[in-house]
């Protein structure tokens, strides 16, 4: 009861006096517990998978309390591992490592000719094999990064300077070249790939996309399109516009998420304070216009709020963002702030408002996946989850630092 009030006023604080400006305590997360909370969470998950490892659990609908599951082929298959990497961290548990290893070495599948691909193979590879060499060093697990990135690589086309996101978009939407904001996330596989043996031009690639974007894909506020459609034969921007979001131009809140962090890698990956400033930005322009609760709308610009989905995934995204932003921060207050409002995310979630708890074996309730495609609504999923777990355990490390 002590620590929920103490979290009230230190995020109300935040909210209200600006941020960075006031001094409450901020240790309000009880990082042992929620991770306690994702073992059983976790365990329960593999209840239901039974051993079944060609399947990969995706998102819960609202009031359904089964997993929908998904092939080794969806954008969201590296989320699964990722979880598991994270929990075996935790825990130390052998039963959680061997059904981690075997989670990730099932998407080797995507390293196949058959499999075309797309931009997300960066998120399918590094959240699992990334999160799988990170713990275990092993090589065999490096050597299937280094692949990944390759044919990540592959969808970067020079003259725009970005990668293609969606191939299928380019007749369904006469689309030519596309780059979606999510696709911000899959640089982190070319900046590391670069670093371990991989090619250097894949940081070439990587820091090209992120100017490119950084140039065309923003509004003056910082708010972002979700979609940029270029010319693929003069390389041209030809518009902003929306695939997940309420409107072209309105602030779809996941897309927004995925910039933050996004940007951040880019930072942490090139130390060039450009891109430092530019992610301050944009996440003020998110964090100013945050409900009270830290955990957004789907979109800011739904005008049926406050009667509208929430999206945990982008909060979770963002915290764990911002945990690592506050860190390479050169000013100390901007630093404070960050951390704040990234802990009263976390603590938002942990809340029984967003846990799912006895609801369903998630970690968390309220994402919204895509609303206008009418699917993922108010639903639990994946990627939130993973964003969580992986927010919590970098906060562990600060706490330990
Ligand atoms: N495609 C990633 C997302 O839905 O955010």
């Amino acid at each position: 009861m002590k620590i929920l009030i103490y979290g009230i006023i230190l995020c109300t604080g935040v909210l209200f006096l600006q941020f960075g400006r006031n001094n409450a305590n901020t240790d309000v997360i009880d990082v042992d517990k929620q991770r306690s909370y994702c073992d059983v969470q976790v365990k329960k998950t593999l209840a239901e998978m039974n051993g079944n490892i060609t399947l990969i659990p995706r998102s819960i609908d609202n009031n359904t309390t089964e997993w929908l599951k998904t092939d080794v082929y969806d954008w969201t298959s590296g989320f699964w591992p990722g979880i598991l990497w994270f929990d075996y961290e935790y825990t130390n548990n052998p039963q959680i490592e061997k059904a981690a290893a075997l989670y990730t070495e099932s998407l080797t599948a995507l390293l196949s000719a058959s499999h075309k691909g797309y931009h997300d193979l960066g998120f399918q590879f590094y959240c699992s094999f990334g999160n799988a060499y990170r713990l275990t060093k092993k090589d065999e697990y490096k050597q299937i990064l280094l692949k990944g990135a390759e044919k990540l690589s592959k969808f970067y086309n020079p003259k725009v300077g970005t990668m293609l996101s969606w191939p299928g978009m380019v007749k369904q939407m006469n689309w030519p070249h596309n780059t979606i904001m999510d696709n911000m996330m899959n640089l982190e596989l070319l900046f590391w790939a670069a670093k371990h043996g991989g090619k250097k031009d894949y940081y070439n690639m990587a820091v090209s996309y992120a100017e490119k974007t950084m140039e065309n894909q923003f509004r003056p506020d910082g708010s972002c399109y979700h979609v940029a459609v270029y010319d693929t034969i003069s390389g041209r921007f030809l518009k902003g516009t929306t695939n997940q979001g309420y409107s072209d131009n309105s602030m779809w809140a996941r897309g927004q998420a995925w910039a933050i962090y996004g940007f951040t890698i880019v930072y942490r990956e090139t130390g060039d304070p450009k891109y430092l400033r530019f992610v301050e930005k944009v996440t003020d322009l998110y964090l100013s216009r945050l409900p009270g609760d830290y955990v957004p709308y789907w979109d800011f610009d739904d005008p049926k709020i406050p009667i509208a989905p929430k999206d945990a995934s982008a909060a979770a995204i963002v915290a764990s963002g911002l945990l690592e932003l506050s860190q390479l921060e050169d000013q100390t207050q901007k630093a404070e702030t960050y951390k704040k409002a990234a802990l009263c995310m976390l603590q938002s979630l942990s809340s029984d408002r967003y846990q799912s708890r006895d609801i369903n074996p998630s970690f968390l309730l309220h994402s919204t996946g895509n609303l206008p495609g009418g699917y993922e609504i108010d639903a639990s999923i994946n990627y939130a989850d993973y964003y969580y777990i992986e927010a919590l355990t970098r906060y562990k490390e600060m706490e330990k630092k």
